[in-house]
């Protein structure tokens, strides 16, 4: 990124006007809404891809409505909003994009009305997050997941980034790499930033979305890559802890994680403990569909130049 600007109400602006202050009344409650969206550099096309623009974007405008916070702006315009950014900026490399609407009002009381939504849109370069190529170890969290009647874990609140947080610094703190965490029915929910997938006899097994998860973008396109172009059964359904380690494979999703493989959870290697042979073909396809090189995902991509 050779400039740094950030979308600040209503305009682009250099990255250090964008300042909020300390009485910003969603920074004392968590009653941010955010997204994490990805866009690929390709070398070749000399191109920047959005990844999900539009999915990401719709996604928080719902979020955001679920939350009493309607912004004056569609999915489509905030693509455009963002492809402007990543053009001002000069972005030429993978970069993460993190837009996030709040409540402005320098007003104490933790409530979700009377107040005025703002949007903020800005660049932070990410590389990998996790180890997708290695693979990683997880331990599964003594931290429960949000359940979805607390703090809905259906949708991206900043608040609900305390769990984790907390399960995440447990899982770091443990020596291990990410948290997988079970939902308050003690089935297996989620990563602390990502979803999680298991391989069992040559099909596939997700959590279901009532399992108090976020719904996540990475994982529609990869049961969709799982299904149409591996051929490979995906179910959704409760996962209980004993089968992660009876798995064959396990992956995680996310912006952030890509398709990231758990070689090891709880210090029980998982198949023969190296990245496993179907986890290899969807980051394959995923990898190159981020990129632009698979002709039928070339839909979710927006290009900036
Ligand atoms: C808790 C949680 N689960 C899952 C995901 C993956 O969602 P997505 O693929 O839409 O980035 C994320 C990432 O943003 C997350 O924070």
């Amino acid at each position: 990124m050779k400039k740094e600007f950030a979308f600040f109400e209503g305009k682009i602006v250099p990255i250090e006007e964008a300042k909020i202050s300390i009485k910003t009344n969603s920074f004392h409650y968590g009653t941010a809404v955010f997204e994490g969206i990805r866009a690929y550099w390709n070398q070749e096309e000399e191109q920047l891809y959005i990844l999900a623009g539009k999915e990401h974007y719709e996604r928080l405008l719902k979020n955001a409505r679920a939350m009493f916070m309607e912004i004056p702006y569609t999915a489509d315009q905030l693509v455009e909003i963002t492809k402007e950014l990543l053009k001002k900026c000069e972005v030429k490399e993978d970069i993460y994009i993190r837009p996030i609407v709040y409540f402005k009002d320098l007003k104490l009381t933790p409530k979700l009305i009377g107040y005025t939504p703002e949007i903020a849109i800005y660049l932070y370069p990410f590389g990998a997050y996790l180890d997708p190529e290695k693979g990683i170890s997880a331990k599964v969290s003594s931290w429960i997941r949000n359940d979805d009647n607390s703090i809905p874990s259906r949708y991206k609140i900043a608040g609900a980034y305390v769990n984790s947080a907390l399960a995440k610094t447990e899982a770091l703190m443990a020596g291990y790499d990410e948290a997988i965490m079970l939902n308050a029915n003690g089935y297996v929910a989620e990563g602390s930033g990502e979803n999680i997938f298991l391989v069992r006899n040559g099909k596939v097994i997700t959590p279901g979305l009532n399992e108090h998860i976020l719904e996540g973008i990475t994982r529609n396109l990869v049961i969709r890559i799982l299904k149409e172009d591996l051929n490979i059964e995906v179910i959704e359904r409760p996962v209980a802890r004993s089968e992660l380690y009876i798995a064959d494979e396990v992956f995680m999703t996310g912006t952030a994680a890509e398709v990231t493989p758990i070689v090891e959870i709880d210090n029980r290697p998982i198949g023969d403990g190296k990245v496993g042979t179907i986890t290899k073909q969807v980051q394959k396809l995923f990898f190159d569909a981020v990129r632009g090189k698979v002709e039928k995902y070339k839909n979710f991509l927006t290009p900036v130049y």
